[in-house]
């Protein structure tokens, strides 16, 4: 049986998250989308909020189940039997930083595997941070986020 973890803040998780969760079900017998929550970091959506926005924007995908982790990735690679991290890249600054991640958790843990995967088509762009920007303004991300997760959204915010 072989399983995928898609890691991120997913603060929050947008449709462009969704099309990489999608690749690696598809791949993948399973899939463990891991909303990790780095105490040091500060988020526009809580960890609450953000595993219940990822909940909803996966519902329709059987083979994917959402967790949320405070430790390392190494560390849940191991505890969970995973196959493969998945993570998806937009630009050059993005593959370079993904790399040299999947090099530092490859010199940790020898077991670990990434696979990179490419933005593309209409999200081949979206960041959670536009999607944040849009907030600030007073705009709602209609085309951004899954609908079932936007009133989510809206809420944690007092929208
Ligand atoms: O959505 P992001 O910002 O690309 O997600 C980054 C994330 C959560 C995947 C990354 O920060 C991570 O792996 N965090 C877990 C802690 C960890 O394993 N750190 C190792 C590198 S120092």
């Amino acid at each position: 049986m072989s399983l995928a973890i898609v890691p991120g803040s997913f603060d929050p998780m947008t449709l462009g998250h969704l099309a990489l969760v999608k690749k690696a079900a598809k791949k993948y017998d399973r899939v463990i989308v891991a909303v990790m929550v780095n105490p040091a970091k500060r988020y526009t959506f809580d960890e609450k909020t953000r595993m219940e926005i990822a909940k909803k924007t996966v519902a329709e995908l059987p083979n994917v189940q959402v967790i949320s982790d405070r430790g390392l990735l190494i560390d849940l690679f191991d505890r969970t039997g995973a196959t493969v991290v998945c993570k998806g890249w937009r630009n050059r600054s993005d593959y370079a930083y993904e790399l040299k991640m999947a090099e530092w958790n490859k010199t940790h843990n020898p077991r670990f595997r990434t696979e990179l995967y490419k933005s593309e088509g209409k999200y081949a762009n979206l960041s959670s941070t536009e999607v944040r920007t849009l907030l600030a303004e007073g705009k709602v991300p209609e085309d951004l986020v899954h609908p079932d997760a936007l009133p989510i959204l809206l809420e944690s915010l007092k929208f």
